[in-house]
């Protein structure tokens, strides 16, 4: 099915973490909206956000780490068909995922404005870096595939550094239901106001996540 730029494939069955309550009228939600519609960011929302994040850090992995959390991650990796040699992860957390993603590429960086996130980083996790994604340490062009999983949009960078024909991997966890969530239409529109251009995705569902895969049309 197809809906304008956006290419929809058959959804798939999957695990449903509906039952950890998450409310989605969370703040998260607003700084997600703020930050990819308006490019609202300063110190005093990163600062509270890596407050919240370091405070969840110690009880994240316990709370978050079952077999097919990665499913959908990996779902999108396959039936999107993304390849590349560089990838880098942008709010990796404590690396649930990243761990099941690393050998795909020949070099895969984990990235998180949490320092205490990244403290208590999985077993198996890549090189990690702390930094802000709204300002990535980064040459321009040099990342063939971004992956972010429940993580902020910050579109002018994701552009600055996706190299030419590379793509970025979208992930909601619990679908609508994730506080940090950006429906497929929101990231190619954030995206192509921020880049000048345009964006297409291919998207799907597995179980009460979606995903998306998006590249320069
Ligand atoms: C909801 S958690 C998701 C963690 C992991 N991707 C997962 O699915 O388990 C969001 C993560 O994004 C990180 N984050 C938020 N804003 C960020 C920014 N500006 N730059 C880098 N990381 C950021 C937070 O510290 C947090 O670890």
């Amino acid at each position: 099915m197809s809906d304008g730029a956006v290419r929809y494939l058959p959804p798939l069955p999957g695990h449903d973490e509906g039952t950890r309550g998450t409310v989605t009228n969370h703040r998260m939600r607003e700084v997600t909206e703020q930050v990819a519609q308006r490019g609202i960011w300063d110190g005093g929302v990163l600062d509270e956000v890596r407050a919240l994040f370091d405070s969840l850090a110690p009880g994240w992995t316990a709370t978050r780490d079952h077999p097919a959390r990665s499913a959908p991650l990996l779902d999108a990796l396959d039936r999107g068909r993304v390849e590349g040699r560089t990838a880098v992860e942008l709010g990796a957390g404590t690396c649930i995922s990243t761990r099941h993603l690393v050998g795909r590429f020949d070099r895969y960086v984990a990235a998180d404005l949490s320092p205490v996130m990244l403290a208590h980083a999985v077993d198996g996790a890549p090189p990690l870096i702390c930094t802000d994604a709204s300002r990535l340490p980064l040459a321009d062009g040099v990342v063939d595939v971004f992956i972010l999983q429940n993580m902020l949009l910050f579109p002018a960078e994701m552009d600055r550094c996706l190299a030419p024909g590379g793509a970025l991997v979208w992930v909601n966890s619990r679908g609508p239901e994730t506080p940090i969530h950006l429906s497929t239409p929101d990231v190619l529109a954030s995206l192509g106001a921020a880049s000048g251009g345009e964006w297409r995705a291919l998207a799907s569902r597995v179980g009460e996540a979606t995903w998306a895969v998006v590249r320069r049309a």
